[in-house]
């Protein structure tokens, strides 16, 4: 869904979006009142139904940010050379086997934390105190850590997690990022919200 998505967004992006967005459907309301057939759409995407993501234009290296439940999950496509970065940064992490078996599906419990290993999908909620970690995904030295392999720094308390959302030692944070329930309905999209075992979409 067009709306939902902003590319490579921090966290006031997403925020500005998503103020357009429901502002936008109110103005909408009020000028053409009798499109009733939008209006159980919105109802439900605020109760959180599923969000249909359209990843085909996201290139490799970079991220997505889809509103689900009124968060925001981040979609990556990720090059071989970060999935590679995974496993060697593996004695660093809290919890490198995704073990807390809350932070994600059962499906997603394996060494890439997801469906396909090059589709990361994770909600963009730090697990410390709920801000939205920003998106480093180049492996170079960066201010809060100079041997940065790629991933996600949360600015307000400084926690730092990989190219998979699992999170660093030594850091706040006390879990990996969540990853959503989610499936993909072809090569081109997913349906964030339900299980792959899941009919509804
Ligand atoms: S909210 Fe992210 S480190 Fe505190």
């Amino acid at each position: 869904m067009a709306n939902d998505a902003v590319v490579d967004k921090g966290r006031r992006r997403f925020l500005t979006a998503t103020t357009a967005v429901v502002g936008g459907a109110g103005v909408v309301a009020a000028v053409i009142p009798f499109i009733k057939t939008w209006e159980p759409s919105a109802a439900a995407k605020s109760a959180g139904a599923p969000v249909e993501a359209d990843i085909s234009k996201i290139e490799p290296g970079q991220k997505v940010t889809f509103a689900w439940r009124g968060l925001p999950v981040f979609v990556v496509n990720r090059t071989k050379p970060q999935l590679d970065t995974l496993a060697t940064v593996d004695s660093l992490l809290k919890d490198p086997k995704s073990e807390n078996t809350d932070q994600q599906p059962d499906y997603a419990k394996n060494e890439y934390r997801s469906i396909k290993p090059e589709w990361l999908v994770v909600t963009g909620i730090c697990t410390h105190l709920g801000c939205v970690p920003d998106f480093f995904p180049d492996l170079k030295p960066e201010p809060f850590d100079p041997n940065w392999k790629g991933g996600f720094y949360c600015p307000c308390h400084k926690s730092r997690y990989d190219m998979s959302g699992r999170v660093y030692d030594g850091v706040p944070a006390p879990a990996n990022l969540q990853v959503p329930p989610y499936k993909f309905l072809d090569e081109k999209r997913i349906m964030i919200g339900v299980n792959p075992t899941e009919g509804a979409a």
